[in-house]
């Protein structure tokens, strides 16, 4: 098999996904901005790509294009399996209620937290959010300036906060997190992410950015096109060897 990067004009998604099935491609993954296209164009859907709303992962069916999420997946495999954490019983925050927000929220619920928190700085979105997964499990959203005072055993970062900001003074209250706890940041980067390094100055103990969902929402996919889930191990350390050079 051949897995390799296929660059979509912005505006040219579907004609290369069909040009890519008429060359016998068998499946993708699908990233941003065109994970909502891909979900639109998908026929069949899996439940948690339904949640989502879009699909990072196409699978094709002889006739057409199933469609999965398994960024949801990719991160409780990147907390559990390689960070160590463990999520059940634990206090979830989630900033951010955009897409990538609905992206990780079922999986994180499956997991029987004690509480997750969404809370984002347009409120009204963390309530439909948080009103969408309710039947998953404990989950609830806060205003940001509710947030003081409560402390989180993992802090996800799922805005779209840019690499090249810093997050902005108030934004988020201090002191979200105990004194053991994970910060997370869904985007990846060479450099500390920003939501990382503010989570460093507020007391986060453990930090990780998202290469190692990148990895594992990969390791998902593949599960999916060919019922065999990678080592991957070593796709970790080539990453982050690459990333130093
Ligand atoms: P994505 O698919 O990456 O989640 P999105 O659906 O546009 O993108 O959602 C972006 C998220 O980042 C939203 O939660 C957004 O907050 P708002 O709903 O209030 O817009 C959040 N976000 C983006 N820029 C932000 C900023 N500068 N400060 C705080 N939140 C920000």
């Amino acid at each position: 098999m051949r897995y390799e990067r296929l660059l979509a004009p912005v505006d040219g998604f579907v004609e290369t996904v069909r040009k890519f099935a008429e060359a016998d491609g068998l499946g993708l993954n699908v990233t941003i901005p065109f994970k909502v296209q891909a979900f639109a164009l998908a026929r069949e859907r899996s439940q948690r790509a339904q949640a989502a709303g879009a699909c990072n992962t196409l699978a094709w069916r002889g006739e057409h294009w199933f469609g999965d999420n398994t960024d949801g997946a990719g991160l409780v495999r990147d907390l559990t399996c390689n960070l160590g954490e463990t999520i059940a019983g634990r206090t979830l925050l989630v900033l951010g209620a955009g897409g990538a927000a609905r992206g990780i929220a079922g999986a994180l619920l499956a997991e029987r937290p004690l509480r997750l928190v969404i809370a984002n700085r347009t409120h009204a979105k963390a309530i439909d959010l948080s009103a969408q997964f309710e039947r998953g499990g404990p989950i609830s959203a806060e205003p940001l300036a509710s947030l003081s005072g409560q402390q989180f055993d993992i802090v996800v970062n799922a805005t779209s906060l840019g690499l090249g900001t810093s997050v902005p003074a108030g934004l988020w209250p201090h002191r979200l997190f105990t004194p053991q706890a994970l910060a997370y940041d869904l985007i990846y980067a060479d450099q500390t992410t920003p939501f990382l390094h503010w989570a460093r100055n507020e007391g986060a103990a453990r930090t990780a950015d998202g290469l190692g969902m990148l990895i594992e929402q990969a390791a998902e996919s593949f599960y999916l096109w060919r019922g065999v889930r990678p080592d991957t191990d070593p796709v970790f350390r080539l990453l982050r060897a690459a990333g130093r050079d």
